[in-house]
């Protein structure tokens, strides 16, 4: 069994990117820039954004950061929105998710012009991806297919099978794979037999967001396995595998935390940087 080391790689990946945004400034004579923000006091979601603000520090990325008040207008988030929009120092936008409830999210991240989405959140985005045609991808999927392919992993005939089917993970995970030539199954919350199909899977990603869900009994023989789980259980991140049980099973596998959760981050630099070279061509 290999762990694979989602912080290690993460890290040599904003490595490269400061070199990658040097560059950048070097040729046009500016800085990469991501707007990020915050609506409210959500304590997990201040952790997250702090965390975005201190990876553009370290990958030579200039941050804007605006932080609303919780009970900002429907208005006054669009207004900024636009403006980050209009400005041609922000290559990228991020709204941070959940929004307060009394806001319309789809109507803000509306706001956010396609190439702009760093999130990859976009109708035109996921589409995009659908059609194979180049486009921004979701974050977290896309920290995942860099970890594989980091970790020599092939993909090209694979059986992969994808537990949860939400707009940020499940869903463009699942066209990643399939674009890479596995042959892909969307398990979820109503599926029958679920048991059964992922013990089929040489590639299991788990993104149900229960805590342990996926049991040694659910995994093949030297499957590789990521966990794109984080839940919080007493105080501890658990992921959504039981990795205790599941690891010695497995030929891969990704641990909570240290594992998806850091190259998220990375992936949204990346992003960023790729949102800035296409706004110079
Ligand atoms: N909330 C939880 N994950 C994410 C993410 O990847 N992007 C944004 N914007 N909000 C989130």
């Amino acid at each position: 069994m290999t762990l694979i080391d989602g912080k290690k790689t993460a890290a040599e990946i904003r490595a490269e990117l400061r070199e990658e945004t040097m560059r950048f400034e070097a040729r046009y004579g500016k800085k990469v820039g991501l707007a990020v923000v915050l609506v409210g006091e959500d304590p997990a979601s201040q952790v997250y954004v702090r965390n975005k603000i201190r990876g553009c520090e370290e990958a030579g990325i200039r941050s804007f950061a605006h932080f609303l008040p919780a009970d900002a207008s429907q208005k006054a988030v669009e207004e900024l929105v636009c403006s980050l929009a209009a400005d041609d120092a922000v290559h990228g936008i991020l709204v941070q998710l959940p929004l307060p409830a009394h806001l319309d999210a789809k109507r803000i991240l509306a706001c956010i012009p396609a190439d702009k989405d760093v999130d990859g959140f976009s109708a035109e985005n996921l589409g995009r991806l659908a059609l194979q045609e180049e486009g921004t991808v979701a974050c977290t999927p896309l920290g995942v297919m860099e970890l594989l392919r980091r970790s020599g992993i092939g993909i090209c005939g694979k059986r992969a099978v994808v537990i949860g089917r939400s707009n940020i993970v499940g869903r463009p995970m699942a066209l990643l794979l399939l674009n890479a030539d596995a042959t892909v199954t969307v398990c979820h919350s109503k599926t029958p037999d679920l048991a059964q199909i992922c013990a089929q899977a040489d590639i299991l990603v788990a993104a149900i967001g229960r805590p342990r869900f996926v049991t040694a009994d659910m995994v093949k023989e030297g499957a590789v396995v990521i966990d794109v789980g984080i839940n919080r259980v007493d105080g501890k991140l658990v992921g959504d595998v039981d990795f205790e049980h599941v690891a010695p099973k497995t030929s891969f596998i990704t641990p909570v935390p240290g594992g998806v959760g850091p190259m998220t981050i990375a992936m949204l630099l990346k992003n960023t940087l790729v949102c800035a070279e296409r706004a110079m061509r």
